[in-house]
């Protein structure tokens, strides 16, 4: 049996393979975050000719199901098929925004005064061959030939020892050393005949508890060769890090969880690297940064005491890993960088964050705020840093949202609807691109915009009334953002009240954690906004809806996903990861949940703006025209 893909390209369907892994197996990866469950909705195509049995409808809206929308997972060929795959469907992997972010990459690097220092180098190694007079072994050949070029110190695990003879004299006495930086020393990671100086790439990654962010460099220039990014396939155990403790610890499922997050990082690997065809040998190392508990999935440690009181990881410094011990699908002996983490609820993303942000440095005090699924939220300055987390969920993230989906092409980014005639307008990411769903700013906009015209009230209840926009759903009452070719893309009850949930929770943070440390919001002279946003996040809007505080907007940077940011710098200085490590130990961590403060606070947020409306004078101004 074949599938024909709309694109041209035919593939094999396998016997007993559903659409999804014949799929996968010929290198067309879906965006599968239940693994293939059929509950999380993602591996959505649509089937425009041929026989197929599909096994459940589950997150299909009738009409999608009209239109021939199936789940590849739950969809088994019974002959040849000519299939559609919606770009909302896809693996994200984007190379067209990349030149700016690139530029803006490396002039954070340089205002940070680094030097361009990867994790790992390679040095390329002419040695003398051995001569009657000249007749010492091959290893202390190599050590006198890097003493004379000033390296002192150099070890050499014995797994190189084995092939070393033969790898020397390959390509005549010529090898190629990679090496690492390690407690003073330089230490050997791989051995090459030859010279195989260019090129050498590493990656940063962001393992975030929703989404999954691949940046790809190149670790000679220090430039972003591309981003891919895919949802944590861990969400088909549950959407926050404590459901999946839980799924871990007790139902022994710790190597489950292991392996999606493996699994998902080797599939971003291996697209970016075949769209730029790029030997795998090629890769020197990886750095990456994840909340704590995310971190330890990834390392494969048991998270099980992070969850209990009183809440202790089993590490919050790593020492270097390497691929094979992992199953990252580079060459085994690649290192691994772990960034550290603070606490059990603040973790190397944080880390990461403030130091993308350099709020370490900086005279001034400034708050630094992550909105992930969890938010975490930094106060400080270059003198004290002290933080705290509050569980946001992951719908900013597009997670648990009907139309929901990240920042990336397709996404309605922003929103604005007329007062006067209800109209609504969109801004989508990507050029004369149709929308497919709605990522977290456009959410933000929409609530923002809806509560100004009416549309919802101060609680986020959906007015019928007054909108022929509003109608009823699946899910109760629910408000059409977009409707045209395709499905309509609508923001529900049950999804005003998750973001009116969330950013009660992070106000909430804001607000509790401001008064545990003796300050108010007017002390506060910078706020750096963090999250998977996309370009652009609507600082009014958000102070609207009361998840931002009023205060002046020149006082508030978004800078988008600085988990990833923080782990490119780290990857390319040794100084910046020396950095992060002295962050991670002089940041102090407060306990949220057990505050009284923080559940009253977090009650009073649940209003549009807020209870107390005197915090928000001028969108006060704004309800009473
Ligand atoms: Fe198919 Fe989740 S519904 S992968």
């Amino acid at each position: 049996m074949e599938i024909t893909v709309t694109s041209g390209k035919k593939i094999t369907a396998f016997p007993n393979a559903s659409l999804l892994e014949s799929l996968k197996k010929a290198g067309i990866y879906l965006t599968s975050s239940c693994g293939g469950k059929g509950t999380c909705g993602k591996c959505k195509v649509i089937v425009r000719s041929g026989q197929a049995v599909s096994k459940s409808k589950m997150k299909l809206s009738k009409e999608e199901i009209d239109r021939g929308y199936v789940l590849a997972c739950k969809t088994y060929p019974s002959g040849d098929l000519l299939i559609d795959i919606p770009k909302e469907s896809m693996l994200i992997v984007e190379g067209k925004v990349v030149t700016g972010k690139s530029k803006d990459l490396l002039a954070l690097l340089n205002s940070t005064g680094a030097g361009l220092d990867p994790l790992t180098s390679r040095i390329v190694i002419e040695l003398p061959p051995p001569t009657l007079d000249d007749n010492i072994s091959d290893l202390e050949r190599l050590r006198r030939e890097l003493l004379s070029q000033g390296m002192a110190c150099l070890r050499v695990p014995f797994r190189f020892l084995p092939d070393l003879a033969k790898t020397i004299r390959e390509e005549k006495w010529t090898i190629t050393l990679s090496t690492i930086h390690t407690e003073d020393c330089e230490e050997i990671i791989r051995i090459s005949s030859g010279d195989k100086k260019l090129p050498q790439y590493g990656a940063a990654i962001d393992i975030g508890t929703t989404t999954i962010v691949v940046f790809l460099v190149d670790l000679v220039t220090g430039k972003l060769i591309d981003v891919a990014s895919t949802y944590n396939s861990q969400i088909r155990y549950g959407d926050d890090v404590i459901t999946r403790i839980v799924h871990a610890t007790e139902h022994n499922k710790l190597k489950e969880l292991n392996d999606a997050v493996i699994s998902d990082i080797n599939t971003l690997l291996s697209v970016i690297i075949k769209n730029h065809h790029i030997d795998i040998e090629s890769i020197d190392c990886l750095v990456f940064a994840g909340n704590t508990t995310m971190t330890h999935l990834f390392l494969g440690l048991d998270p099980a005491a992070i969850r209990e009181e009183p809440y202790i990881p089993t590490a919050n410094t790593f020492p270097l890993s390497f691929a094979g011990e992992l199953g990252i699908g580079v060459n085994p002996n690649i290192p691994i960088y772990a960034f550290p983490c603070v606490a059990s609820y603040v973790g190397g993303d944080i880390v990461s964050g403030i130091l993308a942000a350099q709020l370490h440095k900086k005279q001034e005090l400034s708050i630094f705020i992550d909105i992930g699924t969890n938010g975490e939220i930094v106060i400080g300055n270059s003198e004290w840093l002290v933080s705290a987390a509050c569980s946001a969920g992951p719908c900013f993230e597009g997670s648990g949202m009907k139309c929901g989906m990240r920042a990336t092409e397709g996404a309605i980014e922003g929103v604005t609807i007329n007062r006067d005639t209800l109209e609504v307008d969109i801004k989508v990411i990507g050029e004369g691109v149709r929308p497919v769903g709605i990522c977290g700013s456009g959410m933000i906009d929409v609530i923002a915009e809806m509560f100004f015209a009416g549309i919802i009230d101060q609680k986020g209840k959906l007015q019928e009334v007054v909108s022929g926009r509003v109608r009823k759903g699946e899910d109760g009452l629910e408000f059409v953002v977009y409707s045209g070719e395709g499905r309509d893309l609508v923001l529900t009850e049950p999804d005003i009240e998750n973001i009116v949930r969330a950013k009660a929770a992070i106000y909430a943070g804001f607000s509790t954690l401001l008064k545990e440390v003796g300050f108010t919001f007017n002390d506060i002279e910078k706020i750096y906004i963090a999250g998977g946003f996309g370009k652009f996040l609507d600082i009014e809007k958000a102070i609207m809806i009361g998840m931002l505080p009023e205060l002046p907007k020149d006082r508030f940077t978004y800078m988008g996903n600085t988990s990833v940011t923080g782990a490119y710098l780290c990857l390319l200085s040794r100084d910046l990861r020396t950095e992060a490590e002295e962050i991670a130990k002089k940041m102090t961590y407060l306990e949220l949940s057990v505050s009284r403060s923080f559940m009253d606070e977090y009650m009073s947020g649940l209003f549009i703006p807020h209870t107390n409306i005197d915090a928000f004078p001028g969108v006060k101004k704004l309800m009473e025209r």
